[in-house]
């Protein structure tokens, strides 16, 4: 049970950290070494990374929004675990947390797609550059968080 948990914690964190680095790393959109998106600035390498915000597009706020949301969802999913932990009888099913960690993969599949079918009116730019390593660590985090949520809402609390 101990390796189960521990297992399971284990890949809770990774998507966790995923979902962050995703959010916040500067690629979502690589025009060049010199010049890429993530969604929130446009960062251009001038003797330093100069980042100004490019645009106030809806569509880019709702791929923000997306990204938050799973990561608080996440987060919260992380606490109820520790709470069913205890709380639970013995046999209990971890729904709660299984739900907001399904809901959190949601969003993140939700937000990507939102970008993936949205980045021409989200910056202008239909054939030059490609997805960054940001926007593909939250498609790997998808199906992790997911599978996450999957395993909570399976597992049986035992003694
Ligand atoms: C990002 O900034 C660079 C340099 O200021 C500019 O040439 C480019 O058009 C900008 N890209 C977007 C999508 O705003």
């Amino acid at each position: 049970m101990i390796v189960l948990l521990a297992g399971i914690i284990v890949l809770h964190l990774a998507v966790l950290v995923l979902f962050l680095i995703s959010t916040v790393v500067n690629s979502w959109w690589y025009f060049s070494d010199s010049n890429s998106l993530d969604i929130w600035q446009n960062c251009t390498w001038l003797e330093f990374w100069n980042c100004e915000s490019y645009t106030t597009n809806e569509w880019l706020q709702a791929v923000q929004a997306m990204m938050i949301l799973s990561i608080i969802l996440s987060f919260l999913s992380l606490i109820l675990f520790f709470c069913q932990l205890f709380t639970l009888q013995k046999g209990g099913r971890f729904y709660l947390t299984g739900i907001f960690q399904l809901l959190a993969g949601i969003c993140v599949m939700s937000g990507a797609a939102i970008y993936t079918v949205q980045y021409p009116h989200i910056h202008g730019e239909r054939y030059s550059g490609s997805y960054g390593f940001a926007y593909i660590l939250a498609w790997i985090a998808f199906p992790l968080a997911l599978c996450s949520g999957i395993i909570y809402v399976i597992l049986r609390k035992r003694e």
